[in-house]
Parts: structure tokens; sequence; C-alpha cells
């Protein structure tokens, strides 16, 4: 029988927030082409040490790195570490997140700080401090499909969002020609902390395709990108077709 050749053979990936979840997803994706993974986590210690114990049973080499990506220390050193532990990286996932809730009415300052920390500026030093140890490779920042519009129930987060979306594109420009940066737009995936599955479900209905995404469909395209060589600045929405409706004007309010 023929053996496959895999894709990533002995490449050295970042994922932050890799835990749990669409990071869990994405790191086992690339883990099965070969990669060698650098599982980041804040909290989800166990879950870490589970995911890096199943990554090692696959052959690859892999390291959990806790960090704090609203800690200036933590965040600046986070790619240090992971490329002490595995060699140059070639392939960064900006995947952590923060999701609060707030409105038009609701939101402040302190929220948007805090949105923008997480989701923006934490892919900003890490993609500098990434292109700073390899003169080749991909970055893959995780977006969402309503870049397009708007979350009337998540401003701050929504507002991140759009900043890393321009920064992909800034990103592409600034470190061409040797590393691509590219865009996942998830839409309806897993439901946020607080909120059942169903509740995913029952919005999915309003979704072209009439059904939810799952984790391993943005993992597919997040290997689609980083094997890719000619694509740049590019968002590939995840969504079954949500995001055509931002143009329509009757987007669903929240994922
Ligand atoms: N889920 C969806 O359906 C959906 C839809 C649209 C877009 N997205 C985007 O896709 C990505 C993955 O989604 P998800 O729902 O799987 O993400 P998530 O569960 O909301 O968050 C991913 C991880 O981010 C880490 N994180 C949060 N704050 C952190 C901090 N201060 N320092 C370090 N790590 C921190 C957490 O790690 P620990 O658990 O280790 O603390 C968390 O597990 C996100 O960027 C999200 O915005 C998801």
């Amino acid at each position: 029988m023929a053996v496959t050749e895999r894709r990533l053979e002995g490449k050295n990936v970042l994922v932050t927030g890799a835990a749990r979840r669409i990071g869990r997803a994405i790191s086992l994706a690339l883990a099965r082409e070969g990669a060698n993974v650098a599982v980041h986590y804040e909290s989800s210690e166990k879950e870490a040490a589970d995911l890096a114990a199943e990554i090692g049973s696959l052959g690859g080499r892999v390291v959990a790195i806790r960090a704090n990506l609203s800690d200036s220390n933590d965040l600046e050193g986070l790619v240090d570490r992971a490329r002490e532990e595995l060699g140059k990286l070639e392939i960064l996932v900006n995947n952590a997140s923060i999701f609060p809730s707030d409105t038009f009415e609701t939101i402040d300052l302190e929220s948007l700080e805090r949105s923008v920390e997480i989701n923006a500026w934490a892919p900003l030093v890490l993609t500098r401090a990434f292109a700073a140890q390899t003169e080749r490779g991909h970055v893959v920042n995780l977006l969402d499909s309503r870049v397009l519009g708007f979350d009337r129930t998540h401003v701050a987060y929504i507002l991140s969002k759009h900043v890393l979306s321009a920064l992909t594109r800034i990103c592409a420009l600034e470190l061409a020609p040797g590393i691509a940066v590219n865009g996942i737009a998830p839409g309806l995936i897993l439901s946020p902390p607080g909120k059942d599955e169903d509740y995913v479900d029952r919005l999915a209905r309003t979704v072209p395709l009439e059904r939810r995404g799952a984790p391993e469909d943005v993992a597919a395209t997040a290997l689609f990108l980083v094997t890719s060589e000619f694509v740049t600045g590019e968002t590939i929405y995840v969504d079954g077709g949500r995001h055509l409706k931002e143009y329509s004007g009757d987007g669903p309010d929240s994922r």
C-alpha cells in the first residue's frame, strides 16, 4: 500500500488557545499532517496536557505552554518559548479569543480595550515575534463571519475582530514575500460558554446551508491555508454562507 506523504512533516507550529474547541481541532489536524505543535493555553491545563498526549501519540513533538495573553511578559515571550522547545516556528495560528457580551449602550472603553488586547493586539505581537525568527511561513488569524457587518450583542468583540481583519491584510503586505497571512471567518460552529448547543442549532436554520459547522471544518481550512503557496491577505468564510446575509441586512444578531 502506498504511504501518503504528510504535508507538514517536521514543521513547527504555535496554536494559541489550543487546548479546547476549535483550537484543539486545528492543532490535531496539523499534527496529523506531521507538524510539531506548541499547544498554548491559559486556564485549560488539563485539556492542554490531554491534547499534548494525543499529539504525542501521533508521533509529533509537542509542548504545552501556559501564557496569559493579557500579560505583556507572557505575550512577548511566547514565541521564543515555543521556539526554544521545538526550533524555528514556521506556522502561527492566532486562535485564542474572548467573547464578552455587550451592546452599543453598555460598551465602555475598558471592555473595548480588553477585547482588542486579546483578540487583536496579542496576534499583532505574536506575528511580529514570529516574523522575526523565520523568513518563510504562514500565519492564520481566526476572525468571525460577522466581520462584514455587526454583532449587536458583542460590540467590543466584533470591533476587535474588525481590527484583526484589517491587521490580516496589513501583515500580508508587511511580511510578504516570505510569510503568507490569512484569515478564517467561522460562523455557527460551537455555542459560547453559558449557552447550550440547541442555541446554535436554532440559529443554524437561518444559515443558507441550513446547518452548523464543525470545528473540523475550520481545521480543514487552516490546513488548506498553511499548505497554500500563493494565497495571502485572504479571508475564507467557513459559515455555510452566513456572511452573505450581512449584505441583505438580516444576519442573525449573535453566534
Ligand atoms: N465558536 C464559534 O462558533 C466561533 C464563531 C466565530 C468565530 N470564532 C473564533 O474562532 C476562534 C476559536 O473559537 P472558540 O469558540 O473555540 O474559542 P474560545 O473557546 O472562546 O477561546 C479559545 C481559547 O482562548 C483562550 N484565551 C482566552 N483569553 C485568554 C488569555 N487572556 N490568555 C490566553 N489565552 C486566552 C482560552 O484558553 P484557556 O481555555 O486555556 O484559558 C480559550 O480556550 C476564536 O478566535 C473565535 O473568536 C468562533
